[in-house]
């Protein structure tokens, strides 16, 4: 395992589309195993590909709770119910946060590293970073749908 370099800030990377993943090998088990050691080294929930120059659809989460780290590849949303507004960060902006709206429900169909298809319904925190991290994907930042007069940027 190895930690990766995060990319942030206005690195053009974090806004290209990432490609589906359509071979599950051991080199996609052992970028999942640095996404994941990224992430915790970093104190993140979520981690997407594209954050360490990956533009596989790829992404990890850990709530620190009994689930366990996650490793989603090819996510896609199936589902949407309710709102909520929240605070956000990103590990690719550092030091900066603001109010974003979130489905309060999501529920994502997914691929995990042996190609084996799943579906999992996450709700509150899940469900943002679900969201967060499945932007990624596609290039999109929080900081693309944050509410006006949020932003807050740490000294
Ligand atoms: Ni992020």
């Amino acid at each position: 395992m190895a930690i990766r370099i995060i990319r942030i800030d206005d690195d053009p990377i974090l806004r290209k589309k990432s490609k589906p993943v359509t071979v599950f090998d051991e080199k996609l088990k052992v970028l999942v195993d640095d996404m994941v050691e990224t992430m915790h080294h970093a104190d993140g929930v979520g981690l997407a590909a594209p954050q360490i120059g990956i533009l596989k659809q790829v992404i990890v989460l850990d709530l620190y709770d009994d689930e366990g780290p996650m490793a989603l590849i090819n996510p896609r949303i199936i589902d949407k119910k309710g709102k909520q507004i929240e605070e956000e960060g990103c590990l690719s902006l550092p030091g900066r946060h603001g109010m974003v709206e979130r489905p309060y429900e999501v529920t994502v169909q997914y691929e995990d590293v042996t190609g084996d298809s799943y579906e999992l319904t996450g709700e509150e925190l899940l469900s943002r970073v679900l969201c967060h991290e499945i932007d990624h994907l596609n290039g999109i930042l929080y900081i693309d749908k944050q509410l006006e007069d949020t932003e807050k940027i740490a000294e």
